[in-house]
């Protein structure tokens, strides 16, 4: 889809109705890695894809997504947090370009089990993804959505 427009179809889904290909992770993955980093720190992230059913299903609040991506960091500061922003809404649009439902999460993070994010690594963020049924036409965004002061 043309970016812009993409932008404005983009939404959270909650609904999953079966399992990503390996294709389309790997392009979701590609995306993450296109995001930024802090001082292009790439080092300081680590990405985790959860598919391990004994695992999801540990997690609170992934509404039954059959694949979680956690990004984690080496710390948890604003800039750490931010960045792990940019990988994640890469992924979402990556995501829902390909048709896929996705949804921001940070719902899940406390309750991933120990052993699962790299000894080192903090989870900041984290994306459900999976097959939908919903579709993607853009959106009328009211551009007060986000209460705006323009100073010049
Ligand atoms: C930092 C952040 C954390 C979020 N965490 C969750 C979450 O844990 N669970 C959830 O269902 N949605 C989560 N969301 C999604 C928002 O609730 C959703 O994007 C918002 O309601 C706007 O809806 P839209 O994305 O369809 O425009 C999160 C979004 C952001 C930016």
């Amino acid at each position: 889809m043309e970016t812009f427009t993409m932008i404005k179809s983009r939404r959270a889904i909650r609904q999953y109705s079966g399992q990503i290909t390996d294709e389309q992770l790997q392009q979701i993955l590609v995306a993450a890695n296109a995001g930024s980093a802090g001082m292009g720190e790439f080092e300081n992230y680590r990405l985790t894809v959860i598919q391990k059913p004994e695992i999801l299903s540990q997690l609170n609040g992934i509404y039954d997504a059959p694949t979680v991506i956690v990004v984690s960091g080496k710390s948890a500061d604003l800039m750490t947090g931010n960045s792990a922003g940019t990988m994640v809404h890469g992924m979402e649009l990556a995501a829902e370009d390909q048709g896929l439902g996705a949804n921001y999460n940070m719902a899940c993070l406390s309750s991933i089990p120990v052993g699962v994010i790299p000894d080192g690594f903090q989870p900041l963020f984290a994306i459900t993804l999976g097959q939908t049924s919903e579709k993607f036409t853009p959106r009328e965004v009211p551009l007060d959505r986000i209460k705006t002061n323009i100073v010049k």
